[in-house]
C-alpha cells in the first residue's frame, strides 16, 4: 500500500468524533494522505456522508416497492416528517428487496435501518417510536436453499493451492459476477502476466444496484469464504496485498468482513499477505471498478479512461484484480471441490424478490430455467421479471418460462442475468411505476463526468414520467438510450435505457 494512510478512512475517523466535518478535519485528512488540500475539500463534497447534517426520513426506493403502494407510504412519511420539523425523502435500495419496504432514519451521518416498514410505522416514527424491525442485519433465513455458497465451507482452501487456480478457474467455467461475465481465468492470467513488484488484489462488496442483495447476505453470513478466495487470488496472481471494499451504507457486512478478518489474521491464513477492509463511498458508481480504485486513493469516484485496465495499472497505477464479492467466493469452491465436481454443478446465487411467496437468496445451478427459479421462489401469476437489476431488462413471463438461466442463453436474446437479479412483477402491477424507479436511480447517480450520461439520464427519466401521464413518446426515448449507450462513458450512462426499452419493445399492451 502507499506509504501514506488513505483518505476516506482519515475523514471517517473525524466523522466519528463530531457527526460532521469541520474545514480543519479536511485539511488535517489531507496532510496526513499527503494530498492537497483542494483534492481532499473536493472528495469530501463528492460523497454524501461528508455532508450528511440534521434528521431525515428516507422511503427506500426500488422498482417493485414502485410499483405497490410507494406513492402512498411517501407521502405519508413527508406528512408525519412536516409536522415532526424534520426533512423526509427517498434513497435507493438497501439490499432490502426481500424484506422491504425499507426505511432509513439518518441523523448526521448516522443511519438507522428498518424494515419492514407500513403505514403504522410511520405513524409510530411520528409519534416518537421505533417504525419497525432494526434491519442493519439481512436476517439469516433470507437464504431460501442450503448449498456450496450459501453454507459454511467448515475447512478452508489451503493457499498452497493456489499454483493450480488460474487452470481450474478456467476449466470451471467460472465469469465475472459482479454482473459483466467476463471469464474470470483470463483476468487472473491478466494480472498474473504484468511484472510488477506490487499488485493488489481488491474485493468489490459495493453491491448498490436495486434489486441486488446476494453479496450483502455472503459478506454478512459467509465472509470467510469470500477471504479465502481473494487470498487465493492473490497468491495466484503474485499480490502481497488485499483491500476488502465494503459498501458504505452496509454497516453489518462491513463489522463482519473486518470479524472474518481478523479472525483469520490471528490463525495464521493470511500468511504474509497484508489485508484491509475499506468503507466504500456511499455511491452507485464506487461498484465501477476504476471509480472504485479512485475512491480508495482518495479521489471522487468518477471512472477513468479504459485502457489501461486494471489489470495493466490498477491501484496506485498497479497491475490489480478488482473482482467481485461472489466471484471470489466461487474461487475459494473451485480450489475446496475441484473444478470437475464445480463445473457439474455450477452453482450461482440469484436474489429473488418482488411477488413471490419466498423472497430471498437463492443458490441454483446455472442454467436452472426461469420457470423453476420463480416456481422455487413462490411465484404466481407472474407477468414481468426484471432480470439483472436496475440495469436490466424486463422480460414477458410465461413467454420466457423455458429460458435458461445461464452465461449465455439470456444474451443471445440481448439480456443477462447480470449479478443474478430476479425482480417479479405479477399482472396486477405497474410496470412503468417500476420503470420511473429504475430511471430515477440513474438520474440521481451518474456521477456527472460525462455530457451524454449526466443530461440524458434525468432526460429519460422526466420522459417516463410524462409517458405515465399519457405523454408516450417512445421514438424520443429510443433514440435518447441510443446516445446513453454509444456516447455514454461508463457503464453506469450506457446500462441506463435498457429496462425502459425493454418495456418498450416488449409490453405492447403498456406500450401504448
Ligand atoms: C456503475 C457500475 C457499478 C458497478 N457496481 C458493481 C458492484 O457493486 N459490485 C461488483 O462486483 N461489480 C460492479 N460493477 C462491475 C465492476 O466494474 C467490475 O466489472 C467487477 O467488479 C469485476 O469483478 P468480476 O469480474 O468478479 O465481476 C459495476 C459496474 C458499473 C458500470
Ligand atoms: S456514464 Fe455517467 S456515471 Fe459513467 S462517467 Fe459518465 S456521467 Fe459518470
Amino acid at each position: 500500500m502507499d506509504q501514506h494512510p488513505l483518505l476516506l478512512p482519515l475523514l471517517d475517523k473525524a466523522l466519528e468524533r463530531r457527526k460532521h466535518l469541520e474545514p480543519a478535519d479536511i485539511e488535517d485528512a489531507a496532510r496526513s494522505a499527503g494530498l492537497p488540500a483542494a483534492l481532499a475539500w473536493e472528495t469530501a463534497n463528492f460523497y454524501p456522508r461528508y455532508q450528511a447534517r440534521g434528521v431525515r426520513w428516507l422511503l427506500v426506493d426500488e422498482p417493485v416497492l414502485r410499483s405497490r403502494n410507494f406513492d402512498e407510504l411517501l407521502s405519508a412519511l413527508k406528512e408525519a416528517a412536516v409536522a415532526a420539523g424534520v426533512a423526509a425523502g427517498t434513497v435507493y435500495s438497501y439490499g432490502l428487496e426481500a424484506v422491504g419496504p425499507a426505511l432509513v432514519v439518518e441523523d448526521g451521518p448516522e443511519r438507522r435501518v428498518y424494515a419492514p416498514v407500513d403505514l403504522e410505522g410511520i405513524r409510530k416514527l411520528a409519534d416518537g417510536s421505533e417504525p419497525g424491525t432494526l434491519a442493519e442485519l439481512m436476517p439469516r433465513g433470507l437464504a431460501r436453499t442450503g448449498g456450496w455458497l450459501l453454507d459454511s465451507p467448515g475447512k478452508l482452501p489451503d493457499l498452497s493451492g493456489a499454483g493450480g487456480l488460474i487452470a481450474d478457474v478456467d476449466s470451471a467455467g467460472l465469469r465475472g459476477l459482479g454482473g459483466a461475465l467476463f471469464p474470470s481465468g483470463r483476468k487472473l492470467a491478466a494480472v498474473q502476466a504484468q511484472e510488477s513488484d506490487v499488485k493488489y488484489v481488491v474485493v468489490n462488496g459495493d453491491e448498490s444496484e436495486p434489486g441486488n442483495f446476494k453479496d450483502r447476505w455472503l459478506m454478512e453470513h459467509n465472509p470467510r469464504l469470500v477471504w479465502a478466495g481473494a487470498a487465493l487470488a492473490a497468491r495466484a496472481v503474485g499480490a502481497k496485498e488485499i483491500i476488502f471494499y465494503v459498501r458504505g451504507e452496509y454497516t453489518a457486512a462491513l463489522a463482519r468482513v473486518e470479524a472474518a478478518r481478523a479472525e483469520l489474521e490471528a490463525s495464521g491464513y493470511f500468511e504474509d499477505l497484508h489485508t484491509r477492509t475499506f468503507r466504500g463511498g456511499g455511491l452507485y458508481i464506487c461498484g465501477e471498478e476504476s471509480a472504485l480504485l479512485e475512491s480508495i486513493e482518495g479521489r471522487r469516484a468518477e471512472p477513468r479512461l479504459k485502457p489501461p485496465y486494471p489489470a495493466e495499472a490498477g491501484l496506485f497505477g498497479r497491475p490489480t484484480l478488482v473482482s467481485n464479492v461472489e466471484t471470489l467466493a466461487h474461487m475459494a469452491l473451485i480450489s475446496l471441490r475441484g473444478a470437475d465436481s464445480y463445473r457439474e454443478y455450477s452453482p450461482k446465487l440469484f436474489s429473488i424478490s418482488g411477488d413471490v411467496r419466498r423472497p430471498g437468496v437463492y443458490e441454483l445451478p446455472l442454467g436452472t430455467p426461469l420457470q423453476e427459479a420463480l416456481e422455487t421462489a413462490g411465484a404466481s401469476d407472474t407477468r414481468a421479471v426484471l432480470m439483472g437489476g436496475a440495469a436490466g431488462t424486463f422480460l414477458r413471463f410465461p413467454e420466457n418460462a423455458s429460458l435458461p438461466l445461464d452465461y449465455d442463453a439470456p444474451r443471445a436474446l440481448g439480456d443477462s442475468i447480470g449479478p443474478g437479479a430476479l425482480m417479479v412483477f405479477d399482472s396486477s402491477r405497474d410496470l412503468w411505476a417500476a420503470a420511473e424507479s429504475v430511471t430515477a436511480f440513474f438520474a440521481h447517480e451518474s456521477c456527472g463526468r460525462c455530457f451524454p450520461c449526466s443530461l440524458g439520464t434525468p432526460h429519460l427519466h422526466q420522459l417516463v414520467l410524462r409517458w405515465r401521464q399519457g405523454e408516450a413518446q417512445p421514438e424520443l426515448m429510443r433514440q435518447l438510450g441510443e446516445t446513453l449507450e454509444k456516447g455514454s462513458l461508463c457503464g453506469l450512462g450506457q446500462a441506463a435505457p435498457w429496462a425502459v426499452r425493454s418495456l418498450i419493445d416488449r409490453f405492447e399492451e403498456v406500450a401504448r
